[in-house]
Protein backbone atom coordinates (compact mmCIF):
# COMPACT_ATOMS: atom_id res chain seq x y z
CA UNK A 1 0.00 0.00 0.00
CA UNK A 2 2.74 2.61 0.94
CA UNK A 3 4.45 1.63 -3.06
CA UNK A 4 0.72 3.07 -4.19
CA UNK A 5 1.21 6.33 -2.11
CA UNK A 6 4.74 7.11 -3.91
CA UNK A 7 3.65 5.51 -6.88
CA UNK A 8 0.60 8.94 -6.73
CA UNK A 9 3.19 11.21 -5.58
CA UNK A 10 5.52 10.31 -8.54
CA UNK A 11 2.83 10.33 -11.04
CA UNK A 12 1.73 13.83 -9.77
CA UNK A 13 5.48 14.99 -9.94
CA UNK A 14 5.24 13.77 -14.01
CA UNK A 15 2.04 15.64 -14.71
CA UNK A 16 1.79 19.39 -16.04
CA UNK A 17 -1.97 19.16 -16.20
CA UNK A 18 -4.57 17.49 -13.40
CA UNK A 19 -7.96 17.36 -13.12
CA UNK A 20 -9.85 15.97 -10.12
CA UNK A 21 -13.29 14.55 -10.35
CA UNK A 22 -14.81 14.49 -7.41
CA UNK A 23 -17.94 12.94 -5.93
CA UNK A 24 -20.10 12.92 -2.19
CA UNK A 25 -17.22 10.27 -1.05
CA UNK A 26 -14.98 13.38 -0.50
CA UNK A 27 -16.99 14.97 1.40
CA UNK A 28 -17.81 12.20 4.23
CA UNK A 29 -14.91 13.17 6.25
CA UNK A 30 -16.92 16.69 6.72
CA UNK A 31 -19.90 15.07 7.98
CA UNK A 32 -22.28 14.70 4.66
CA UNK A 33 -23.10 11.43 3.91
CA UNK A 34 -23.06 9.95 0.24
CA UNK A 35 -25.78 9.39 -1.54
CA UNK A 36 -25.54 5.14 -2.16
CA UNK A 37 -24.60 2.71 0.17
CA UNK A 38 -25.49 1.94 3.88
CA UNK A 39 -26.67 5.14 5.62
CA UNK A 40 -26.73 6.68 1.97
CA UNK A 41 -29.14 9.98 1.26
CA UNK A 42 -31.03 7.78 -1.14
CA UNK A 43 -31.95 4.84 1.48
CA UNK A 44 -33.11 7.41 3.66
CA UNK A 45 -35.05 9.22 1.14
CA UNK A 46 -36.79 7.97 -2.33
CA UNK A 47 -34.71 9.56 -4.94
CA UNK A 48 -38.14 9.10 -7.57
CA UNK A 49 -40.20 10.70 -4.28
CA UNK A 50 -38.12 13.89 -3.47
CA UNK A 51 -35.16 14.60 -5.99
CA UNK A 52 -36.39 14.69 -9.88
CA UNK A 53 -37.56 17.47 -11.23
CA UNK A 54 -41.22 16.62 -11.21
CA UNK A 55 -41.68 15.61 -7.92
CA UNK A 56 -40.52 19.27 -6.41
CA UNK A 57 -42.22 21.38 -9.02
CA UNK A 58 -45.86 19.56 -8.03
CA UNK A 59 -44.99 19.39 -4.46
CA UNK A 60 -42.27 22.34 -3.28
CA UNK A 61 -43.52 21.63 -0.05
CA UNK A 62 -42.71 18.37 0.69
CA UNK A 63 -39.42 18.47 -1.10
CA UNK A 64 -38.20 21.20 1.13
CA UNK A 65 -39.56 19.77 4.24
CA UNK A 66 -37.69 16.73 3.75
CA UNK A 67 -35.13 16.52 1.33
CA UNK A 68 -33.67 20.23 0.80
CA UNK A 69 -34.26 21.65 4.52
CA UNK A 70 -31.94 17.99 5.58
CA UNK A 71 -29.44 18.91 3.21
CA UNK A 72 -28.68 22.31 3.83
CA UNK A 73 -28.43 22.04 7.52
CA UNK A 74 -25.96 19.41 6.28
CA UNK A 75 -24.02 21.15 3.83
CA UNK A 76 -24.27 24.29 6.28
CA UNK A 77 -22.43 22.71 9.21
CA UNK A 78 -19.81 21.22 6.95
CA UNK A 79 -16.14 21.99 6.17
CA UNK A 80 -13.57 20.97 4.31
CA UNK A 81 -11.68 18.39 5.24
CA UNK A 82 -8.05 17.13 4.43
CA UNK A 83 -9.15 15.43 1.09
CA UNK A 84 -10.21 18.99 -0.30
CA UNK A 85 -7.38 20.81 1.20
CA UNK A 86 -4.90 18.12 -0.36
CA UNK A 87 -6.32 18.91 -3.72
CA UNK A 88 -5.69 22.52 -3.17
CA UNK A 89 -2.30 21.98 -1.99
CA UNK A 90 -1.93 20.33 -5.57
CA UNK A 91 -3.38 23.83 -7.29
CA UNK A 92 -1.08 25.79 -5.42
CA UNK A 93 1.94 24.13 -6.40
CA UNK A 94 0.91 24.44 -9.64
CA UNK A 95 -0.17 21.11 -10.72
CA UNK A 96 -3.80 20.61 -10.46
CA UNK A 97 -5.51 23.30 -12.75
CA UNK A 98 -9.24 21.93 -12.42
CA UNK A 99 -11.87 19.82 -10.17
CA UNK A 100 -14.94 18.79 -11.91
CA UNK A 101 -17.36 17.96 -9.01
CA UNK A 102 -20.57 15.83 -8.86
CA UNK A 103 -21.13 17.52 -5.24
CA UNK A 104 -23.33 20.52 -4.58
CA UNK A 105 -21.62 21.33 -1.37
CA UNK A 106 -19.09 24.33 -2.48
CA UNK A 107 -16.16 22.58 -0.39
CA UNK A 108 -14.09 22.88 -3.17
CA UNK A 109 -14.11 26.48 -3.64
CA UNK A 110 -13.97 27.09 0.63
CA UNK A 111 -10.59 25.15 0.67
CA UNK A 112 -9.47 27.33 -1.69
CA UNK A 113 -10.05 25.79 -5.77
CA UNK A 114 -10.01 28.14 -7.84
CA UNK A 115 -11.48 26.77 -10.85
CA UNK A 116 -14.70 24.34 -10.04
CA UNK A 117 -16.75 22.65 -12.47
CA UNK A 118 -20.08 22.13 -10.17
CA UNK A 119 -21.26 19.38 -12.92
CA UNK A 120 -24.75 19.11 -11.10
CA UNK A 121 -24.94 22.71 -9.98
CA UNK A 122 -24.81 23.73 -5.92
CA UNK A 123 -26.96 24.01 -2.94
CA UNK A 124 -25.10 27.54 -1.62
CA UNK A 125 -27.01 29.56 -4.44
CA UNK A 126 -31.06 29.73 -4.85
CA UNK A 127 -33.13 30.94 -7.50
CA UNK A 128 -36.88 32.67 -7.06
CA UNK A 129 -38.98 30.60 -9.65
CA UNK A 130 -41.11 33.49 -10.86
CA UNK A 131 -38.63 36.19 -10.91
CA UNK A 132 -35.49 34.38 -10.88
CA UNK A 133 -33.85 36.76 -8.65
CA UNK A 134 -31.00 34.86 -7.06
CA UNK A 135 -29.61 34.99 -2.92
CA UNK A 136 -27.24 32.92 -0.95
CA UNK A 137 -27.74 29.78 1.32
CA UNK A 138 -27.46 32.01 4.04
CA UNK A 139 -30.73 34.19 3.02
CA UNK A 140 -32.68 31.22 2.66
CA UNK A 141 -34.63 31.48 5.79
CA UNK A 142 -36.84 28.14 6.77
CA UNK A 143 -39.67 29.56 9.29
CA UNK A 144 -41.82 29.21 6.65
CA UNK A 145 -41.57 26.05 3.82
CA UNK A 146 -41.12 26.52 0.85
CA UNK A 147 -39.21 29.67 1.26
CA UNK A 148 -40.59 32.14 -1.01
CA UNK A 149 -38.95 35.65 -2.48
CA UNK A 150 -40.20 39.07 -1.91
CA UNK A 151 -42.47 38.41 -5.37
CA UNK A 152 -43.99 35.23 -3.79
CA UNK A 153 -42.65 33.37 -5.98
CA UNK A 154 -40.95 30.07 -4.24
CA UNK A 155 -36.75 29.53 -4.23
CA UNK A 156 -35.43 26.32 -5.70
CA UNK A 157 -31.65 25.25 -5.01
CA UNK A 158 -29.62 25.75 -8.08
CA UNK A 159 -28.62 22.27 -7.74
CA UNK A 160 -30.01 19.37 -10.71
CA UNK A 161 -32.85 17.51 -10.35
CA UNK A 162 -33.25 14.16 -11.54
CA UNK A 163 -34.72 14.89 -15.08
CA UNK A 164 -32.98 18.48 -15.60
CA UNK A 165 -30.21 18.69 -17.78
CA UNK A 166 -26.44 19.19 -16.57
CA UNK A 167 -25.42 23.04 -17.36
CA UNK A 168 -24.18 23.24 -20.73
CA UNK A 169 -21.35 24.96 -20.12
CA UNK A 170 -20.20 22.79 -17.27
CA UNK A 171 -20.64 19.66 -19.52
CA UNK A 172 -19.00 21.23 -22.71
CA UNK A 173 -15.99 22.52 -19.88
CA UNK A 174 -15.53 18.99 -18.34
CA UNK A 175 -15.45 17.18 -21.52
CA UNK A 176 -12.63 19.81 -22.80
CA UNK A 177 -10.49 19.39 -19.87
CA UNK A 178 -10.84 15.91 -19.44
CA UNK A 179 -9.80 15.19 -22.86
CA UNK A 180 -6.95 17.90 -22.26
CA UNK A 181 -5.49 16.68 -18.52
CA UNK A 182 -2.51 14.20 -18.50
CA UNK A 183 -3.79 12.44 -15.37
CA UNK A 184 -7.21 12.73 -13.69
CA UNK A 185 -7.53 12.21 -10.12
CA UNK A 186 -10.80 10.35 -9.31
CA UNK A 187 -12.01 10.98 -5.40
CA UNK A 188 -15.12 9.32 -4.03
CA UNK A 189 -17.11 8.77 -6.89
CA UNK A 190 -19.37 5.51 -7.55
CA UNK A 191 -18.88 6.09 -11.19
CA UNK A 192 -22.65 5.20 -11.52
CA UNK A 193 -24.41 8.32 -12.89
CA UNK A 194 -23.69 9.28 -16.52
CA UNK A 195 -22.43 11.52 -18.08
CA UNK A 196 -20.09 12.47 -15.11
CA UNK A 197 -18.65 8.73 -14.94
CA UNK A 198 -18.15 9.14 -18.50
CA UNK A 199 -15.31 12.07 -17.81
CA UNK A 200 -12.51 9.55 -16.62
CA UNK A 201 -13.23 7.62 -20.09
CA UNK A 202 -12.24 10.64 -21.96
CA UNK A 203 -9.22 11.49 -20.00
CA UNK A 204 -8.21 7.35 -20.51
CA UNK A 205 -8.62 8.32 -24.28
CA UNK A 206 -6.92 11.28 -24.83
CA UNK A 207 -4.16 9.33 -22.72
CA UNK A 208 -4.54 10.55 -19.49
CA UNK A 209 -3.22 8.38 -16.54
CA UNK A 210 -6.24 7.78 -13.94
CA UNK A 211 -5.87 7.42 -10.25
CA UNK A 212 -8.79 6.42 -7.78
CA UNK A 213 -9.27 6.72 -4.24
CA UNK A 214 -12.21 5.02 -2.77
CA UNK A 215 -12.41 2.65 0.07
CA UNK A 216 -14.64 0.48 -2.60
CA UNK A 217 -13.83 -0.95 -5.96
CA UNK A 218 -16.11 0.94 -8.98
CA UNK A 219 -17.03 0.21 -12.22
CA UNK A 220 -13.56 1.95 -13.56
CA UNK A 221 -11.67 -0.09 -11.13
CA UNK A 222 -8.85 -1.80 -13.34
CA UNK A 223 -11.15 -1.18 -16.46
CA UNK A 224 -10.75 2.57 -16.79
CA UNK A 225 -7.92 3.73 -14.17
CA UNK A 226 -4.93 2.91 -13.54
CA UNK A 227 -4.68 1.68 -10.07
CA UNK A 228 -6.85 2.31 -7.33
CA UNK A 229 -5.59 3.33 -3.67
CA UNK A 230 -8.02 1.93 -1.26
CA UNK A 231 -9.02 4.24 1.86
CA UNK A 232 -11.07 7.58 2.95
CA UNK A 233 -10.02 10.77 0.53
CA UNK A 234 -8.35 12.52 3.53
CA UNK A 235 -5.97 9.82 4.60
CA UNK A 236 -5.13 9.27 1.72
CA UNK A 237 -4.45 12.53 0.41
CA UNK A 238 -2.60 13.10 3.20
CA UNK A 239 -0.07 10.71 2.85
CA UNK A 240 0.44 10.92 -1.23
CA UNK A 241 1.07 14.74 -0.26
CA UNK A 242 3.60 13.48 2.01
CA UNK A 243 5.37 11.40 -0.58
CA UNK A 244 5.50 14.66 -2.71
P1 LIG B 1 -22.28 7.95 -4.37
O1 LIG B 1 -23.01 8.05 -3.09
O2 LIG B 1 -22.94 7.20 -5.48
O3 LIG B 1 -20.85 7.27 -4.13
C1 LIG B 1 -20.02 7.68 -3.09
C2 LIG B 1 -18.68 7.00 -3.26
O4 LIG B 1 -17.81 7.48 -2.23
C3 LIG B 1 -18.72 5.47 -3.11
O5 LIG B 1 -18.00 4.88 -4.18
C4 LIG B 1 -18.04 5.22 -1.76
O6 LIG B 1 -17.32 4.00 -1.75
C5 LIG B 1 -17.10 6.40 -1.69
N1 LIG B 1 -16.70 6.82 -0.32
C6 LIG B 1 -17.34 6.64 0.86
N2 LIG B 1 -16.64 7.16 1.87
C7 LIG B 1 -15.52 7.72 1.33
C8 LIG B 1 -14.40 8.44 1.86
N3 LIG B 1 -14.28 8.71 3.15
N4 LIG B 1 -13.45 8.84 0.98
C9 LIG B 1 -13.54 8.59 -0.34
N5 LIG B 1 -14.57 7.92 -0.89
C10 LIG B 1 -15.56 7.49 -0.07
O7 LIG B 1 -21.90 9.44 -4.79
P2 LIG B 1 -21.59 10.05 -6.23
O8 LIG B 1 -20.78 9.12 -7.04
O9 LIG B 1 -21.07 11.41 -6.00
O10 LIG B 1 -26.66 13.33 -8.28
O11 LIG B 1 -23.04 10.14 -6.84
C11 LIG B 1 -23.22 10.71 -8.11
C12 LIG B 1 -24.53 11.44 -8.16
O12 LIG B 1 -25.59 10.59 -7.76
C13 LIG B 1 -24.64 12.61 -7.21
O13 LIG B 1 -24.04 13.79 -7.70
C14 LIG B 1 -26.12 12.78 -7.06
C15 LIG B 1 -26.48 11.32 -6.89
O14 LIG B 1 -27.77 10.94 -7.16
C16 LIG B 1 -27.65 14.21 -8.24
O15 LIG B 1 -28.15 14.59 -7.21
C17 LIG B 1 -28.06 14.71 -9.59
Amino acid sequence: MDELFKKAALDIKQSKNIVGLTGAGISVESGIPPFRGKGGVWEKFDPMEYATIDAFMSNPSKVWKVLLSAMKDMIEKAKPNDGHNGLFELEKIGKLKTIITQNVDGLHQMAGNTDVIEFHGNFVSYTCLKCKNKITYNEIKLDTVPPRCKCSGIYRPDCIFFGEMIPPEALWRSKEVSSKCDLMIVIGTSAVVQPASFMPIIAKNSGAKIIEINPERTPLSGKISDYIITGGAGEVMRKILKEL
